[in-house]
């Protein structure tokens, strides 16, 4: 075998991604940037002496997934103990096959029976590229995996380099930091169950000189709704790698003989165009590859939770449909409250059907007057909670994560059922079809509102941390198994907000619910933040009363505007003017909405935001004086997305222009504190 042949060139539109096996068969990253003319321009994988007897050679490689074993001190990809109590792998070229866009790499432990797949994917319009790995246990022994990443990620050698990530709490999602990696492991993750508010399983990293519209910035994300984990390592040699994956922290999989282990994907791109052009790659792409319904904009929807809790009947929920179908609301949302003795947060949770003092004759009668006032119905759920005081609870009490000799930790009254036991999710799969089946359901909000304790369960089938795994498992098999059924059905993940946003919801959810902030000038923020990682299509936004009487609706409308527009106030006590200014809105939203779900995002100043229709013919810009740290009543901001040489009209300015002039202008917005304004772009035909 000659293994300096051995060498792989990925390409995508503009970026390309390199390795190969150097002549000791270390698999090593050679390249990751701008895509060169020829393939023979990229560096080949090179040779490494360690350094004295202290650092191996692979201490200062850049190897395509490390494992822990020999001299290798730095964050591994795997690690595995062996029955025989070997805590060593050793994992060696052993062959490759490769497709269109598809390589994937074989290697062998050099004694033990375990076999590593790593398989990269290229998604050629996207400058993606995405990984995982598959691990094969050939033996007749059982192995430990204590530690699988899907990938890890190297940057050019010998830059400081700075990292950008997503952090927050419940009603305070998606706070964006961007801060310089110094020596060390820095480490983003959720130990939570879910992805969690705390960190978002996403990153990007720069060399200190990107801005939103300049300078190459690298970024990645995470396939995975469980409990994951981001290293950002800088060694001592200066080589700068994330890794990401299924988080170690408790977390353990025995790999019988005969079995096999695979991980979630991870994806990361390259762009030399700035942290704007890097979430424009991420958001074509899940919009158009991920979400299950891409080319359809959503229905503007109305959900009663901020307006009647838990108070729901036929009555009082066909007197907001009455006035949310007059606005023009295409879609009425019920949520918490209507299913068997759900009076408050104490009771209820597992028991999926309507609750007969509420609904006596179920459903049915609602779902048929909203179908009549011209709107599609849909439904809140939360299938992963069981309330101690539920009929399911009392049926099946070792349903819950739990360990025998400890009380169960309640969050808001309710325990977690075990998504990973088989008997769980036929019995939510069985409840939840029958729901769809029997009722005229066109949306389904599936929210999760707790974070995890006591993470056991009494018969585990492997080793018991690998429930960690088994319930994400289990949660993608209900919610796939109910997508399949169902294929029509728009979801929503929710988890308190925005506690489950990540790529591989969404692959079941067209929408996230960003956060249960529903103040306008908070949102700004959270939005921003969101637009990072996910398109506006997946970001669902109501005007609710959060703000009522003290900022204009005007301002609250456009800032829902900017993603998928809902309402969620109690209209029943909006006066004729606010339902008389929401109609005008909510028409307007209809006219524009195509621009902002389908188009481009690009992200200005103040938090304005510019959304260009994929032809790049129409455009719609919001712009926002959010009052801090603007200090003037004029906003300024710079257009972007414009074609050069295509001539538009923008809204509000008695000019035509190039794009190019568009562009190079700063355009100055009269504003006083807590207005906003929409303009239109138009190109102009000649
Ligand atoms: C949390 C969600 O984020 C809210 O929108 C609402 O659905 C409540 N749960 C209902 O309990």
């Amino acid at each position: 075998m000659e293994i300096s042949k051995l060498y792989w060139v990925l390409e995508t539109c503009n970026s390309a991604y390199c390795f190969g096996i150097n002549d000791d068969g270390y698999l090593i990253n050679s390249y990751w940037g701008k895509r060169k003319n020829n393939k023979t321009d990229y560096p080949l994988p090179g040779q490494k002496e360690g350094w004295a007897s202290f650092d191996s050679p692979a201490n200062v490689l850049q190897e395509e997934y490390p494992v822990y074993g020999g001299g290798f001190h730095h964050e591994p990809c795997l690690k595995i103990t062996f029955a025989d109590g070997v805590r060593d792998l050793v994992l060696r070229y052993d062959t490759d096959w490769s497709s269109k866009n598809e390589i994937a790499i074989q290697l062998r432990d050099s004694y033990y029976p375990i076999r590593l797949i790593s398989h990269y994917r290229a998604h050629y319009d996207y400058d993606l590229i995405e990984r995982w790995v598959e691990v094969f246990n050939e033996g007749n022994e059982p192995i430990t995996i204590e530690r699988i990443f899907s990938a890890q990620w190297h940057f050019p050698e010998q830059q400081q380099y700075f990292l950008s990530h997503l952090s927050g709490k419940w009603s305070d999602e998606f706070h964006l930091s961007r801060e310089a990696l110094t020596s060390g492991v820095k480490v983003l993750e959720s130990r939570r169950l879910t992805s969690s508010h705390h960190h978002n399983p996403w990153f990007m990293v720069d060399a200190g000189n990107a801005t939103e519209t300049h300078g190459e910035v690298w970024f990645g994300a995470l396939a995975w709704s469980g409990n994951w984990k981001l290293a950002a390592e800088v060694t001592n040699f200066d080589m700068t790698r994330i890794s990401m994956g299924i988080n170690d922290w408790d977390f353990a999989w025995r790999l019988n003989g005969g079995e096999n282990f695979v991980s979630p994907s991870a994806f990361a791109g390259y762009t030399e165009n700035g942290f704007g052009q890097a979430s424009r790659s991420l958001h074509s792409f899940i919009r158009e590859q991920l979400i299950p319904h891409e080319s359809k904009p959503h229905k503007i929807l109305y959900n009663s939770w901020e307006a009647t809790l838990f108070d729901v009947d036929e009555i009082s929920q066909t007197r907001l449909a009455e006035i949310a179908a007059s606005m023009g609301v295409e879609l009425f949302v019920l949520d918490d409250g209507w299913f068997y003795n759900r009076n408050s947060d104490q009771s209820g949770l597992g028991d999926w059907w309507p609750d007969p003092v509420k609904f006596p004759h179920g459903l049915q009668p609602l779902i048929q007057k909203v179908n009549q006032l011209g709107m599609d119905f849909g439904l809140w759920i939360e299938p992963e909670m069981v309330n101690p005081d539920s009929d399911l609870y009392r049926s099946h009490p070792n349903w819950i994560l739990h360990f025998p000799t400890r009380k169960p930790t309640l969050a808001r009254n309710q325990c977690i059922l075990n998504m990973a036991l088989p008997e769980v999710q036929t019995y939510l799969i069985e409840k939840i079809d029958r729901l769809l089946k029997e009722n005229n359901i066109a949306f389904i909000k599936w929210d999760m509102n707790r974070n995890v304790s006591e993470p056991g369960w009494l018969h585990p089938p492997g080793d018991p941390k690998e429930i960690w795994v088994r319930y994400v498992q289990g949660l993608y098999r209900v919610w796939g198994e109910l997508r399949l059924r169902h294929p029509d059905v728009i979801w929503q993940s929710c988890s308190g907000g925005g506690g489950r946003a990540d790529l591989g919801i969404l692959s079941f959810a067209d929408q996230i619910w960003v956060s249960d902030n529903t103040q306008a000038l908070a949102r700004l923020q959270i939005q921003h933040g969101f637009s990072m990682a996910y398109p506006a299509i997946t970001m669902e936004a109501w005007v609710t009363d959060a703000d009522r009487g003290k900022l204009p609706l005007s301002f609250r409308f456009h800032v829902s505007m900017c993603g998928s527009l809902g309402i969620g106030g109690n209209l029943l006590q909006w006066c004729e003017d606010e339902l008389d200014e929401a109609t005008y809105w909510i028409s307007r939203y209809k006219g524009l909405r195509e621009i902002i779900q389908l188009g481009e995002q690009y992200r200005l100043e103040y938090y304005s935001t510019q959304y260009m229709s994929k032809d790049y013919q129409h455009g719609v810009l919001f712009v926002f004086n959010a009052g801090e740290p603007v200090q003037t009543n004029s906003i300024k901001v710079r257009l972007q997305g414009l074609q050069p040489d295509v001539i538009y009209e923008v809204e509000g300015f008695n000019q035509i222009k190039s794009g190019q002039d568009w562009m190079s202008e700063v355009l100055v917005f009269p504003l006083a504190e807590f207005e906003s304004t929409i303009r239109e772009i138009h190109k102009k035909i000649e």
